[in-house]
């Protein structure tokens, strides 16, 4: 039998030579493995989100068969299994519901079975969050390896983006500025290859933080879905992850407080999603890294956005690849002191051993600090009263002469009401008025939907108007754009001010201040309260019950209270 790391965990259900060796062996045996792979080697789990549910990660078996050669050239034994996929376009109400579950799934899966170390494959947008939330509880060596980007959209002889696109043609088919065999046609050509949303929409932006995190291999942000680089990556990540357990480097080694200060000014250079926000919140607090709202504000403060793509940009991942990928971000980060080096990442090098000499081939899709692609650009965090604990906008998506502004509410009191009331040409708007939308954040939806930006109403985009100021409690697709304020803490449906906002209430909103306020006498809004009531949970038992009793705020990563934290690979009941 080969010397085994007296840590592997794997060595406590196939070393042994008793009855629960044999059931442990034996049945492994049943599909062809033969004897030697029980002798010591590093196990390592695949952890599969493929679906046809979720059709970002439909090539997911193909990935996991090149990471299972990695692995097998390294000389461990590979066991690839599945977990609960989240596809962002089908799920209902949304995805988002379901991510704290799935991270369920994937901790109790991993710890439970035989692993030493575990590569997570992962690409729509809940997929990344959900799979690493859960290794994080866990806390063996890890490495994820996302899907990547689907090819760009071509479109009438131009590119065309995922969601960013989607939403321009939805409103100018509602506008009637192209008809309904056009919108069928741009359907067949916006998505055309295997993998993920090819905008910087939230899926790249989680690829992208996986790399910047260290917690990826280098290019994983960027190569295509279907590029045979992308298969070499996940074959090299095979092989590394046995060596990440023979060294014992476990994932809270690379996920440090100085990753998680390089993942923020990543994101703000490369005009990164919103949800990024809550998603690295909820990461940092399983690894255990105290990470808050404010220092997205405080680290991506000055840090100009280095990408040009949609929804902020012209370009797409294709092209961002093409153009150098993040490495070539994350030098431009590192050259001008805004990146930790020393931080580890899983290829055993530090973050700017890995991108310290990565070339830039089009300055026009990667610009360099000194000349950015927009200035000042990271997550602006809002404070005031209408938001104690905090909201959040993304000025690189926003309109700048927004940015400051004061104006009457026109309030709906939930996406329903939104929906009913929306294209009446008799609404009381105009392009001045600022949109609120409550009862849409983590209790309130439940699961905090993607409809932030609301679509604005047809009589005002007849009239060409493209933007206006929104406000919610709700998130926003990461290819989404508009001067739309998000996240706002706490929500309405846990009582937050949001809730009593009215129509014709004046709002102020100044990013340059960072403030966001309800101009509101307080005992008016006092009067309000005490009229306010407490909305029913949407069900009373199951997952939805148990999401609506344990889901923390927006600022806090919307991960359900019980799982913040870890409890490590040990099993504490065995009675074998
Ligand atoms: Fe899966 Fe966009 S729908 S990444």
């Amino acid at each position: 039998m080969k010397k085994s790391n007296p840590r592997q965990r794997s060595i406590q259900w196939f070393a042994r030579q008793d009855i629960y060796g044999f059931i442990y062996r034996s049945w492994m045996k049943n599909r062809g493995v033969p004897q030697d792979m029980f002798d010591g080697r590093p196990v390592i789990g695949i952890c599969n989100t493929w679906s046809e549910l979720t059709p970002c990660n439909t090539h997911f078996r193909v990935l996991a068969d090149h990471v299972r050669h990695g692995v097998l050239d390294a000389g461990g034994f590979p066991l690839e299994f599945p977990v609960m996929s989240l596809g962002e376009t089908l799920m209902r109400p949304t995805a988002m519901l379901y991510r704290n579950l799935a991270s369920m799934d994937v901790e109790e899966s991993i710890r439970a079975n035989p692993l030493d170390g575990v590569v997570l494959l992962a690409g729509c947008d809940k997929t990344t969050p959900a799979t690493l939330m859960g290794a994080c509880s866990v806390d063996l060596p890890t490495i994820l390896v996302s899907g990547g980007p689907m090819l760009s959209g071509k479109y009438h002889g131009k590119d065309i983006g995922s969601g960013t696109n989607t939403w321009s043609m939805s409103e100018d088919l509602r506008a009637g500025r192209i008809t309904l065999e056009e919108f069928h046609e741009a359907e067949s050509c916006m998505h055309r290859s295997h993998g993920h949303c090819m905008t910087m929409g939230t899926a790249s932006t989680m690829a992208s933080m996986i790399e910047a995190l260290g917690v990826g291999m280098p290019g994983n942000a960027a190569i295509p879905a279907v590029d045979a680089r992308r298969y070499v990556l996940a074959r090299m990540a095979g092989r590394r992850i046995v060596e990440l357990v023979k060294e014992k480097i476990s994932v809270s080694r690379i996920l440090t407080r100085e990753a998680f200060e390089n993942a923020i000014r990543a994101l703000a250079a490369i005009g990164g999603s919103t949800n990024a926000v809550i998603h690295l919140t909820a990461i940092a607090r399983r690894i255990g890294v105290d990470l808050a709202l404010d220092d997205f504000d405080r680290l991506g403060r000055g840090v100009h956005t280095l990408v040009n793509l949609m929804p902020s940009g012209k370009y797409l991942m294709e092209d961002f690849y093409y153009a150098g990928g993040l490495p070539a971000v994350l030098r431009e980060l590192g050259e001008n002191h805004l990146l930790h080096r020393d931080a580890l990442t899983v290829n055993g090098k530090t973050i700017w051993e890995n991108s310290k000499d990565a070339p830039c081939w089009n300055r026009d899709v990667i610009h360099g600090l000194k000349s950015p692609f927009k200035k000042d650009a990271g997550i602006a965090v809002l404070r005031g009263n209408l938001c104690p604990g905090g909201a959040i906008i993304k000025p690189s998506a926003a309109t700048p002469k927004l940015m400051t502004h004061r104006a009457r509410a026109v309030v709906f009191e939930s996406i329903e009401d939104f929906h009913r009331r929306i294209d009446d040409p008799e609404l009381d708007i105009d392009e001045n008025c600022v949109m609120v939308l409550k009862n849409c954040g983590p209790k309130g939806y439940p699961g905090m939907a993607e409809v932030g930006n609301m679509p604005l109403p047809p009589k005002l985009l007849k009239k060409g108007v493209t933007d206006m100021v929104r406000i919610s409690d709700a998130r926003m697709s990461g290819t989404a754009y508009g001067t739309v304020v998000l996240h706002v803490c706490p929500e309405a449906a846990a009582g937050g001010a949001l809730a009593l906002v009215e129509n014709g209430d004046v709002i102020e909103l100044d990013v340059e201040k960072r403030r966001l306020v309800l101009l509101v006498a307080e005992d008016v809004l006092l009067k309000r309260r005490k009229n306010w009531k407490l909305p029913p949970p949407p069900l009373e038992r199951g997952y939805w019950k148990l999401y609506f009793d344990h889901v923390l705020q927006a600022s806090e990563g919307a991960d359900l209270d019980f799982l913040v934290g870890k409890s490590g690979a040990f099993v504490p009941r065995d009675n074998h």
